[in-house]
Parts: C-alpha cells; sequence; structure tokens
C-alpha cells in the first residue's frame, strides 16, 4: 500500500515535469519561428522549425547547448543582434532550452 502512494506520487511528479517541459519546448519554438524579431528562422536552419536561414550557422549542425544559445540571443554575436530587449528572459530560456534539445545541445 505505501509503495503505491509512493509510486503513484512518483508518476504524477514525473509527469507534470514533463508536461512543463512540453509547455516550454513548444513556447520555445513558437518564438524561434514567430515572435523574435527578426526571427531565427529566416537567419537559421532548424529542421523541427522547418527553417532553412543561411545567414547564421546552420543550428541542426552546430547543435548549440543551451547556455551557448542563450548568451548569442541575449547579447547578440556578430551580425546576429541581441534580443535582450525584445524578449523577455523567460522568452529567452524557452528557446535556449528548445533550440538545445531538439539539436542535441547539451541542456544543463
Ligand atoms: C539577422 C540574422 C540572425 C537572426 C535573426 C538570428 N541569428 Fe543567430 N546567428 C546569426 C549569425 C550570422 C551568427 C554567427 C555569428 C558569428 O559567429 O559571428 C549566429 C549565431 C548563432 C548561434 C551560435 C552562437 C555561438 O556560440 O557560436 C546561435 C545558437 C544562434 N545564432 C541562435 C539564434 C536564435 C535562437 C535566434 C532567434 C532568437 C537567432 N539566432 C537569430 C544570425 C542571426
Amino acid at each position: 500500500m505505501k509503495n503505491c502512494v509512493v509510486s503513484a506520487l512518483c508518476l504524477l511528479l514525473t509527469s507534470a515535469v514533463a508536461m512543463a517541459d512540453d509547455g516550454l519546448l513548444a513556447r520555445g519554438k513558437q518564438i524561434f519561428s514567430e515572435q523574435a524579431q527578426p526571427s531565427c528562422a529566416i537567419c537559421h536552419t532548424l529542421s523541427d522549425a522547418g527553417s532553412t536561414g543561411a545567414i547564421g550557422p546552420d543550428l541542426d549542425e552546430l547543435k548549440p547547448s543551451r547556455q551557448q544559445v542563450h548568451d548569442a540571443v541575449r547579447s547578440g554575436v556578430g551580425v546576429m543582434p541581441a534580443f535582450e530587449e525584445t524578449l523577455s528572459a523567460e522568452d529567452i530560456n524557452a528557446v535556449a532550452l528548445y533550440v538545445a534539445t531538439v539539436t542535441g545541445g547539451a541542456t544543463d
């Protein structure tokens, strides 16, 4: 009985975490394709988002870490603009998690 309660609780917790991640990933994808201005999709190739931009590096090949995406988006790199003024900290976190997750980059 005790085991049952514990595992039911674990299951509940695990799915809550998974749901929170799913929400963040969906939001990240939307920011990548639409919300960021100019949109990341114009400049970057990312197969999960169906984008083929070629001004910046191909993100499927680069497989950037979450931290790398975060820093690039917040402060800009080279001709890539900074998004600090136009995206909230949560938006930047969401797009960083999204890009690292779908490309297989480090997410910690
Ligand atoms: C106007 C075109 C443009 C837009 C818009 C743009 N990027 Fe970039 N991005 C670039 C270019 C160019 C580079 C390479 C800069 C360099 O290395 O000099 C780059 C580099 C990067 C890198 C690699 C950084 C590194 O550490 O090497 C990541 C990750 C990235 N962009 C993600 C994004 C995301 C996510 C967005 C949307 C929020 C975005 N970019 C929007 C042009 C763009």
